[in-house]
């Protein structure tokens, strides 16, 4: 480590929590490279002048060799990698009949697949040195079914569950996998959610999925900034321990994680379909 700096990666930051983050960390002293699949290329790495604190990289999750090339541009330059925030992603929604298999692969190929392939990417390094940390940005629909949501909340149940495998794997490394569940926040998903094609035309489930996605779309909008997300992430890699699992946003979201675990499961859905006006 250069003067005690440790050198972080954050993938999707030219928005949102992503972008939210890479400043934040940077602001903490740390060595940040966000990336976007918009950035001109990985020679052109950066301090972007106004906008970004951080070097903007370039790289596509959801392809091999542009995550290879990212990395191998950062460990050139640093020859270490201590951090690793897994965040690129976005939403579709649509009900699940309206949503089709490719729509679905290529949710999961991005918000699921792209943080396996960075993982693959980075653990060789990490393992070498002994020490990392892998943290993971799920959403409280990883643990919680959520209407509208299947291919999202899939590829988040995914993300949780295979983190929670490799925390157990790589914890004789020194490696630590931390999983991140936030509520809704206000940032670009909203303008960036995808529509299941199907969902446009004239779906069967119009009617309840139309009042669904402005509660959600209300929900962001009227959600917190992702500074929140940004403190505790710095928080985590910061801590020689850290737990698996963190829930960060609004209190009146946060609280459906425990109550899933207590309430009959009747209840529990007929709270969820109420909260996202689904009856
Ligand atoms: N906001 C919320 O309410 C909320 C709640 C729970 C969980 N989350 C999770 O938080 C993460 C960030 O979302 P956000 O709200 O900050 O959304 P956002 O403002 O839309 O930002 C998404 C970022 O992901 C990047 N991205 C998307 N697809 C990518 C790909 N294939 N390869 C590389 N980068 C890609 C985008 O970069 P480029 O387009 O420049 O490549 C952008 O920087 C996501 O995983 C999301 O599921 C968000």
């Amino acid at each position: 480590m250069i003067n005690n700096q440790r050198v972080v990666l954050v993938t999707g930051a030219s928005a949102g929590i992503g972008k939210c983050c890479a400043d934040y960390l940077t602001l903490e002293g740390n060595r940040v490279y966000g990336t976007s699949r918009r950035a001109n290329s990985t020679d052109s790495e950066q301090r972007s002048s106004k906008r970004n604190l951080f070097r903007l990289i370039q790289m596509d999750v959801t392809n091999d060799s542009s995550v290879k090339k990212g990395i191998d541009s950062i460990i050139a330059r640093e020859s270490r990698l201590d951090a690793v925030v897994n965040n690129a992603g976005y939403a579709i929604i649509g009900s699940l009949e309206d949503t089709t298999v490719k729509e679905a692969k290529s949710q999961l190929e991005t918000n699921f697949f792209g943080a396996l392939r960075v993982c693959r990417a980075v653990l060789p390094i990490m393992r070498r040195q002994r020490t990392g940390y892998i943290v993971n940005i799920s959403s409280i629909g990883g643990l919680i079914g959520l209407p509208f949501q299947s291919a999202y909340c899939a590829s988040k149940f995914a993300l949780e569950g295979a983190m929670e495998a490799l925390r157990i794997e790589v914890r004789p490394f020194g490696i630590h996998v931390v999983l991140i569940e936030p509520g809704d926040f206000k940032t670009e998903i909203t303008q960036h959610r995808q529509l299941a094609v199907a969902s446009k035309r004239n779906s069967a489930y119009r009617d309840i999925f139309n009042r669904v996605l402005r509660t959600v779309e209300s929900g962001e909008r009227n959600g917190p900034t992702p500074e929140l997300v940004a403190e505790l992430i710095n928080n985590v890699i910061s801590t020689k321990s850290p737990r698996l699992r963190y829930t960060v946003g609004n209190i009146s979201q946060r609280i459906a994680v425990p109550l899933k675990k207590i309430l009959p499961s009747r209840l529990f859905e007929s709270l969820i379909s109420g909260s996202f006006q689904a009856s």
